[in-house]
């Protein structure tokens, strides 16, 4: 039986280059042409009977958020598309912008049709300049086409699409740091409430989802909430795109059908990691990038859906799955962890700016023989709880995650080097 999933992935034209002729003579479009004859109660409808959770990491209900945007009566509203992607061990909204551009924009013209939004935006990381360029032509050619513009398909709406340049900060990910970078503004989060829905993009009502996300709509509208939901798990449909690297015998971006493989099969299946390098052992995981917690092989038997991984301690997040051998030390792997979040700390909050580096030193010290005491572990607990509860944004809520779930499967490695008269 196969592992993969194909309802995104499938549409990738291998052999033939990306263009508006192949996509459109492969059914591309029919689900917008489909969706300008819906009420948008009704599109809206379908998005919440697919239990499509939010794809950039935080897996909040598509069809909640879309439900709260329009209740909100203000106009005009705008549509922002989270391509930042800058979690580490995340490179799938890449494959989506590389090879499956079309179906993203078209994604994004229903939801543009469904709140009768002023115009969209597409925040693509800035590194993917090349994949900007591409966009650029692929927009223009919409326009040309008549699927972008005024009156778009004869509905008499007219709307269009922007590619903004990501500032290269992974704090401009959150979605109120990436609509101050948009407006031109330093990217840093804004304080919510009130919510995006509500005070988005130049404080009018806005809708912002994941590249991801929106890639699953056409699939959604084309073959309806209750198809898409079979597919998927009961508390969230569809498939998901995974990141698979690290020590695996297979890496890159791979399509599973959610709820109904096991992390077991992501690492050894043959179609999917193939197991360990080298003919190693593994030692743990990362799930959902830096931000995301650390699993053991004691957790491999978790069948990967939102909510299996959240029962187990787990998450989903940005669908990154790092695998590291028996041969790294978990405390140095948590010095990059927490180097990068140093690093991409915006400096804002005090629990988030300060609260990092200590835990660095005290991971630094804990490599030492002798050198730490208990006093420090508690310590590191102590900064790992205020990190959590007291930052303002995500990024540093989230911050000590890696360092809270390995301390559950490695705890005889924190304190290895722990001195023993606790002075
Ligand atoms: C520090 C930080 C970085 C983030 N980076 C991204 C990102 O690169 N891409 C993304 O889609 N969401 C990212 N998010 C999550 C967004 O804030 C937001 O939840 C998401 O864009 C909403 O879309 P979704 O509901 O479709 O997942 C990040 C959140 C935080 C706190
Ligand atoms: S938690 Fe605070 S310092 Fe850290 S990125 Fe968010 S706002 Fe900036």
């Amino acid at each position: 039986m196969s592992k993969l999933g194909n309802l995104l992935t499938g549409n990738i034209q291998n052999s033939q280059p990306i263009s508006l002729d192949v996509y459109r003579n492969t059914g591309g479009f029919s689900a917008l042409k489909k969706a300008v004859g819906m009420d948008n109660k009704d599109i809206i409808n379908e998005v919440t009977k697919a239990k499509l959770l939010g794809r950039g990491g935080a897996a909040f209900p598509a069809g909640k958020k879309w439900e709260h945007l329009n209740r909100v009566s203000g106009t005009p509203k705008y549509i922002v598309c989270n391509a930042d992607e800058g979690e580490v061990g995340t490179f799938k909204d890449r494959l989506i912008l590389e090879k499956l551009p079309y179906t993203l924009i078209e994604g994004i013209i229903i939801a543009g049709y469904t709140f009768k939004a002023k115009a969209g935006y597409i925040y693509v990381r800035g590194e993917y300049w090349k994949i900007q360029k591409q966009l650029l032509g692929i927009l223009e050619d919409l326009r040309k086409a008549g699927f972008l513009g005024k009156n778009i398909l004869g509905t008499g709406f007219d709307y269009d699409i922007h590619i903004v340049s990501g500032a290269g900060a992974y704090v401009c990910g959150e979605n109120s740091a990436l609509l101050n970078s948009t407006e031109g503004k330093v990217g840093r989060p804004r304080i919510k409430p009130p919510r995006l829905a509500e005070v988005g993009l130049f404080l009018q009502p806005t809708l912002v989802n994941n590249t991801e996300t929106f890639t699953n709509i056409p699939a959604i509208i084309t073959i309806g909430g209750d198809e898409y939901l079979k597919i998927g798990h009961p508390d969230s449909g569809g498939t998901k795109l995974i990141c698979i690297s690290g020590h695996t015998q297979k890496r890159g971006v791979f399509e599973i059908p959610l709820g109904k493989i096991t992390l077991r099969d992501i690492i050894y299946d043959p179609q999917l990691g193939g197991g360990i390098k080298d003919g190693k052992a593994l030692k743990f995981f990362h799930l959902g990038g830096q931000s995301g917690p650390i699993g053991s092989a004691e957790l491999l038997d978790t069948i990967y859906s939102y909510t299996d991984l959240n029962n187990a301690g787990l998450s989903v997040g940005s669908g990154a799955v790092v695998v590291m051998d028996q041969t790294v030390s978990i405390l140095e792997y948590l010095k990059c962890v927490s180097e990068f979040f140093i690093h991409e700390s915006c400096g804002k909050c005090i629990p988030c700016r300060e609260g990092n580096r200590q835990l660095l030193k005290l991971i630094n010290k804990l490599s030492l023989p002798n050198a730490a005491s208990a006093a420090d572990l508690h310590t590191m607990h102590r900064l790992a709880d205020t990190l959590t509860t007291a930052s303002f944004c995500g990024l540093g809520q989230s911050a000590a995650n890696a360092f809270i779930t390995a301390w559950k499967h490695f705890k005889t490695e924190f304190e290895a080097n722990v001195r023993n008269n606790n002075g």
